[in-house]
């Protein structure tokens, strides 16, 4: 059971020896975030990405075809300029781009064309799957793809992965990230879950408040999972390859995508992923609440006079 008071910060001995995500670069003033984890944001829309990148909220971009198609893209031709234009606005900060090629050869060379277009580019390599699209498919074509990109010196995020030893694979293949998706998790879970609604149980949130307009209680804290098993299916995951690549200094970094509310990014924290992939309608409310609101107007209102 996933339990953030039980949780414990054990992914700092592994990070402690990966690279700094916020090095201070010579400045005598530290950065007092160093370690800290990174944030990307989960689309391809250019004008979300664009104020969010300037604000600092976030340090990279992931994509997927679903998410080039809703940003507009009509053809591979269009995704693809879609994807050198990323590549350009947030350089030297990554931007995962996903292989539309299914088999070993053609995902290979497509890789290395993405690839191509920059150093921060990062190729999406679905980790399975591959028999589900076409029985005659070879079922370990992502982990083929995954080494053989390693061993080109090509990063590679595997993505669509849901259990823990997926992810170990996918590490041992050579993937610099993998991308554990706990909303889809979620939903899957709450779909088939018995009628047991715990009072405070994130999973819930999003269909308990579905008709509200005020939804003030999306940032509190008491909506963070508490207790059940199969609910809290989505933290417990990032938090077992936490504690896998914790136990074997694996640094290939946990990516947690597929985000449905505020919660799960306090959970996904606790539990030890590495960054989070968030889509722009959570980032875009990062930096309120609505006590925060209140008590800048209060600010606002009582420093009037002040006022010449
Ligand atoms: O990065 C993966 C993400 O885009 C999947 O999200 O909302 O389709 O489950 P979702």
């Amino acid at each position: 059971m996933f339990n953030i008071y039980q949780t414990k910060a054990g992914t700092h001995s592994r990070r402690i020896r990966m690279p700094e995500t916020h090095p201070s670069g010579g400045k005598k003033l530290p950065h007092p975030a160093a370690r800290a984890p990174r944030i990307f944001a989960d689309t391809a829309t250019i004008s979300e990405i664009k104020p969010l990148y300037q604000a600092g909220v976030i340090s990279g971009v992931t994509t997927n075809p679903t998410l080039m198609k809703k940003a507009g893209a009509k053809s591979w031709e269009q995704a693809k300029e879609m994807a050198k234009e990323l590549i350009k606005l947030v350089a030297p900060h990554p931007v995962n781009l996903e292989l539309i090629e299914l088999t070993e050869e053609g995902m290979i060379k497509q890789a290395q064309e993405l690839a191509s277009w920059g150093d921060n580019v990062v190729i999406k390599v679905p980790i399975g799957g591959y028999t589900a699209v076409n029985p005659s498919f070879d079922p370990f074509t992502g982990l083929k793809v995954a080494h053989a990109l390693w061993q080109k010196d090509i990063k590679v995020n595997c993505t669509l992965v849901f259990n823990s030893t997926q992810a170990l694979w996918a590490a041992q293949a050579g993937a610099c990230y993998v991308s554990p998706f706990l909303g889809r998790l979620a939903d899957y879970a709450y779909k088939n879950d018995l009628p047991e609604r715990t009072p405070g149980n994130s999973l819930y949130w999003i269909e308990d408040h579905k008709n509200e307009k005020d939804d003030q209680n999306v940032s509190n804290s008491e909506y963070v999972a508490s207790g059940g098993d199969r609910k809290d299916i989505g933290p417990r995951l990032i938090q077992e390859i936490s504690a896998i690549f914790t136990n074997y200094d694996i640094h290939t970094e946990i990516l947690a995508a597929s985000f449905r509310n505020f919660s799960q990014l306090t959970e996904c924290l606790l539990a030890g992923a590495d960054i989070l992939t968030v889509p722009a309608n959570i980032l875009q409310k990062v930096a309120d609440h609505p006590l925060t609101s209140e008590g800048m107007k209060r600010f606002y209102e009582d420093s009037k006079v002040f006022e010449k």
